[in-house]
């Protein structure tokens, strides 16, 4: 089967490509191959990561840009260059809009460290996820895959994994332990199992 083009977006540390990048190397993620990274963040440490695995990095900055339109007309244009096929959020801090997300029904995923529907939409990013969580005092979190719609975090639910809260724990440490017990595993599962769908699709 033809391997399903991805391309990967990102905003920050990268450790969710990283999982993505390991997938690939170890057979986890065999139906799709990265081909593209592209980062809202010129600073962002997913770029090493791509590079140390030989995956192209492009910067589509919203602030450089100056404007959403623009932004995305930059992201379209570099995912059109790769022939992407399949769009993967992992840690992409930015909101994409309608006329965006219309172009790529159920060919956008997401990763979103809380078992939606709580503690997520506007507002809801990165430690801060955490933090609501820990504030509201809840006993188990977790992380979800979904795909993504005009609704910030409302798209279809994929797959789930809840996470226990520890005494004492801190957004930090229960910002690692999402990762490491749902994330990372989560997200390459997620995309093997579209990329997959897409690859059946195009063979019909
Ligand atoms: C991850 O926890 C991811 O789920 C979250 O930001 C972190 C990025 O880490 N994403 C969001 O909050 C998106 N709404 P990473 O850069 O190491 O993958």
């Amino acid at each position: 089967m033809v391997k399903t083009k991805i391309a990967v977006l990102v905003s920050g540390g990268g450790t969710n490509l990283q999982a993505l990048l390991d997938a690939q190397q170890s057979g986890v993620l065999r139906d799709g191959e990265i081909v593209l990274v592209i980062s809202s963040n010129p600073k962002a440490y997913a770029l090493t990561r791509a590079a140390q695995a030989g995956v192209p990095g492009v910067v589509c900055s919203r602030k450089e840009l100056g404007s959403q339109a623009a932004f995305e007309a930059a992201i379209s244009q570099a995912l059109a260059g790769c022939g992407a096929e399949l769009l993967v959020l992992a840690g992409f801090m930015s909101i994409l809009s309608e006329a965006f997300t219309r172009q790529w029904p159920r060919r956008i995923l997401n990763v979103h460290p809380s078992l939606i529907p709580s503690f997520c939409g506007k507002g809801y990013y990165g430690l801060k996820v955490h933090e609501a969580a820990l504030a509201y005092g809840v006993k188990v979190t977790g992380a979800t895959v979904h795909f993504v719609n005009e609704v910030p975090d409302g798209g279809e639910i994929l797959l789930q994994k809840a996470v226990e809260i520890q005494p004492g724990d801190t957004p930090e440490v229960l910002q690692r332990r999402v990762m490491e017990q749902a994330e990372w595993k989560l997200l390459p599962q997620a995309t093997q199992m579209i990329s997959e769908e897409i690859g059946r699709e195009k063979t019909q």
